[in-house]
C-alpha cells in the first residue's frame, strides 16, 4: 500500500476522471445488485398471482437493468483510458529524464538491460494496474459489502451460512499476498536480467559470430529463460491455490445455503422469492469475490514495478552545481592540484587510481597524457568535464574550481573526444553537431569535418544526411573515430580534452589529421592522451602519468633522454604500432 501510494504525484493529474470512473463502476455493480430485488417481487407477485402482465413488466425492467449496467460500465472504460495512457507516457519521460541526468557512476552500476525492462514492462504493469484492478478492488469491496447487507436484510440465518467462509478467506488472502510479493520481485528483475543478455548480444553480435560463441550465448540465454520460466510457475502455483480456495469456500456456502433455505421454504418460515432474491444475490456477489484472487495478484505486481521505478528515480542526479565562483586572474590555463580519484563501486581498501596528481597547462598549450595501460589517463580526461567527482584536490579551469561552475557551462568550455568513439543513429552531420550548443551551421560543420579528415562523408550516399546505423558501427573504426573528433572540435571549445584520438587511423590519415590539428591546438588549451610518438609530437609538453601521479613533464626530447620509463613507452618494443611509431621518429628527426 504505502509503495504504491507513491504513484499519487503522477496520478493527480488525472484523478477526476479516475474517481468518477470508479463511482460509475460502483454505480454499475450496484445496479446489478437491484435485479435479485426485482426477481424475488417477480416470484411473490405476479408468478405467484398468475398475472402475465406483471411478468411482462418485471421482465422488461430486468432488460432496462442490464442495459444501463452494461452503459455503465463501458463509460468507465472511456473515462479512464486517454488519461492512464497520460500516466504511463509522463512516468516513462520522467524516467529518461532521469536517467539522464544520473551520474556516470550510477550507469557504471546498473546493467543497462534492469533499466531497459523499468521502462517498458514495469511502467505497462502500472498502467494496467491504474486502469483495473485499482478501481475494481474499491468497486468490489462495495459490491460485497452492499450485497451481503442486501442477503442479511433478506434473512440473516442464510446470510451468516455465506458469510461463513470469510475470514479463513481473509487469512489466505494475507498468507498469499506475503508470499506472492516475493515471487513477483524475483520475476520482474529476472526479466531485467534476461533483458540485459538480449541487449549485450545484440550488441556484440560480431564477437558472438566471430567466435562462434552462439551456441555458449544460447546456452546462457535458455538458462536465464528457463530460471524466468520457473519463476512464473510459481507465480502460476500461487494464484491456482489461491484461486482454488477463493472460487471453493463461497461455492460450497452457497450450497450450504441452498439446503438450509429450501429446507426453510418447505416449513413456510420463507417465501419463495425471498429465497430466489438471496441465491441470485449470492450468485452475484461471486464474480467480485473470486477476482480478488488475481486483483490481488496485479497489485502486488504493481507495487514491485513501483518499487522498481522508484529505486531509479531515488537515485540522486548530479547537482547541477553553483554560478561560477570568481576566477583567480594569475591562475589560468588548466590546473590539477593534488587530484585524487577512486571509482566509487572500487573494492574497499583498493589504492585510488590517481593520488595526487599536480599538473599545470598553459593557456594555448597542448600537453600530451602519456602512461601505461590501465595507468588512469582516461579515468583523468574524465575528471574534467565532472564525468566523475574527484575525491579529493582541485581542477581549475583559468581561475575557476570546476566543481564551481554549472555542469552546462563546464561542458560548454570543455569540449571530450573520448576512446571509443560513439555515435547515434542519425545523420552523420547531426552527430558531429552534437558538440555545439545547436549554434553551428554548415561552415562550421566543414570546417570540423576537414579538421578530422573525415572528407569520406561526402562521398556517402546522403552525404552528411547519411544515417549511420546503431552505434555508427556502419562506419569502419577509423572513421568513427575521425567523426568523433569533429564533434569535439565543432564547437571551437575552450578546453580541449583527446583520449588517445588517432589510434585507429592509417599513417597517411593520421598524418593529415594532425597536420590540420596543429591549427586547432595553436589557439585551444589541450590535453592529449597520447600512445604514438607521432602524437605526443603534437604537444608543446609531454607529462607521464605513472603510478597514479605525473612523474615527469617536458618535451618529447628531453623526456626520451632523462626518463627511462617514457623512453621505454615509446620505443614501441611492448607494441605492434610499429609503422605509427616508425613515421613518428621520422617526424622527431626532421
Ligand atoms: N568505471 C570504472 N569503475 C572502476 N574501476 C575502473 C572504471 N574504469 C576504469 N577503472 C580502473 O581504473 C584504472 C585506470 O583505467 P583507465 O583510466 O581506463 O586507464 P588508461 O586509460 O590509462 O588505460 C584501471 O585499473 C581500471 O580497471
Ligand atoms: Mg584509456
Amino acid at each position: 500500500m504505502r509503495t504504491l501510494l507513491r504513484l499519487w504525484p503522477y496520478v493527480r493529474p488525472v484523478r477526476a476522471r479516475l474517481f468518477s470512473a470508479a463511482f460509475v463502476a460502483i454505480l454499475a455493480s450496484c445496479v446489478g445488485l437491484v435485479i435479485p430485488l426485482v426477481l424475488k417481487w417477480l416470484v411473490d407477485g405476479p408468478v405467484a398471482d398468475h398475472d402475465p402482465g406483471g411478468v411482462w413488466l418485471g421482465a422488461l425492467f430486468l432488460l432496462l437493468l442490464g442495459f444501463t449496467e452494461a452503459l455503465l460500465f463501458g463509460l468507465r472504460r472511456w473515462l479512464v483510458a486517454r488519461p492512464l495512457s497520460h500516466v504511463e507516457a509522463s512516468m516513462r519521460a520522467a524516467l529518461y529524464r532521469h536517467l539522464q541526468r544520473l551520474p556516470v557512476a550510477f550507469h557504471d552500476r546498473w546493467a543497462s538491460g534492469q533499466l531497459l525492462s523499468r521502462g517498458t514492462t514495469d511502467l505497462m504493469l502500472l498502467r494496467q494496474f491504474l486502469a483495473f484492478p485499482l478501481t475494481f478492488l474499491l468497486v468490489n469491496g462495495v459490491t460485497i459489502l452492499v450485497g451481503v447487507v442486501i442477503m442479511l436484510l433478506q434473512d440473516w440465518t442464510l446470510g451468516l451460512v455465506v458469510l461463513g467462509p470469510a475470514v479463513p478467506l481473509m487469512v489466505t488472502c494475507v498468507i498469499f499476498e506475503k508470499r506472492y510479493a516475493k515471487v513477483a520481485r524475483l520475476a520482474q528483475d529476472q526479466v531485467g536480467d534476461l533483458t540485459t543478455v538480449v541487449e549485450e548480444s545484440v550488441l556484440g553480435i560480431r564477437v558472438i559470430k566471430g567466435f562462434g560463441r552462439h551456441r555458449s550465448q544460447a546456452r546462457a540465454f535458455r538458462e536465464l529463460s528457463g530460471t524466468l520460466r520457473g519463476t512464473e510457475l510459481r507465480k502460476a502455483r500461487l494464484l491456482a491455490t489461491i484461486w482454488g480456495v477463493i472460487v471453493t469456500l463461497p461455492e460450497v456456502a452457497i450450497g450450504a445455503a441452498l439446503v438450509v433455505g429450501v429446507a426453510q421454504v418447505a416449513d413456510g418460515a420463507l417465501s419463495a422469492g425471498t429465497l430466489v432474491a438471496f441465491l441470485s444475490t449470492a450468485l452475484a456477489l461471486r464474480w467480485p469475490v473470486e477476482s480478488i484472487g488475481f486483483l490481488l495478484a496485479m497489485s502486488q505486481e504493481a507495487a514491485t514495478a513501483t518499487e522498481r521505478y522508484f529505486e531509479v528515480m531515488d537515485e540522486g542526479v548530479e547537482d547541477p552545481g553553483a554560478a561560477a565562483a570568481a576566477p583567480n586572474a594569475e591562475d589560468e590555463g588548466l590546473r590539477f592540484d593534488n587530484v585524487r580519484f577512486r571509482y566509487p563501486d572500487a573494492p574497499p581498501g583498493s589504492a585510488p587510481v590517481l593520488d595526487g596528481v599536480t599538473l599545470h597547462i598553459r593557456p594555448g598549450e597542448s600537453m600530451a597524457l602519456v602512461g601505461a595501460t590501465g595507468s588512469g589517463k582516461t579515468t583523468l580526461t574524465a575528471l574534467i568535464p565532472r564525468l566523475y567527482e574527484l575525491t579529493s584536490g582541485r581542477i581549475t579551469l583559468d581561475g575557476v574550481d570546476i566543481a564551481a561552475l554549472s555542469r552546462e557551462a563546464l561542458r560548454t568550455k570543455v569540449a571530450v573526444a573520448f576512446e571509443e568513439p560513439t555515435l547515434f543513429s542519425a545523420g552523420v552531420g547531426d552527430n558531429v553537431l552534437m558538440g555545439t550548443d545547436g549554434t553551428a551551421g554548415e561552415r562550421e560543420l566543414e570546417r570540423a569535418l576537414s579538421v578530422a579528415q573525415a572528407d569520406f562523408v561526402h562521398a556517402l550516399p546522403q552525404g552528411t544526411q547519411t544515417r549511420v546505423g546503431e552505434q555508427g558501427l556502419s562506419l569502419s573504426g577509423g572513421q568513427r573515430q575521425r567523426l568523433a573528433l569533429a564533434r569535439a572540435v565543432v564547437g571551437q571549445p575552450e578546453f580541449l580534452v583527446l583520449d588517445d584520438p588517432l589510434s585507429a587511423l592509417d599513417v597517411h590519415t593520421e598524418a593529415a589529421v594532425e597536420a590540420a590539428l596543429r591549427q586547432v591546438l595553436a589557439d585551444t588549451t589541450a590535453l592529449i592522451v597520447a600512445h604514438r610518438p607521432s602524437t605526443v609530437l603534437l604537444a608543446d609538453r609531454v607529462a607521464l602519468l605513472s603510478g597514479g601521479r605525473i612523474t615527469a613533464v617536458g618535451t618529447h626530447q628531453e623526456l626520451l633522454r632523462s626518463n627511462a620509463e617514457y623512453a621505454h613507452l615509446m620505443s614501441g618494443e611492448q607494441s605492434g604500432e610499429q609503422s605509427g611509431e616508425q613515421s613518428g621518429q621520422e617526424e622527431g628527426a626532421r
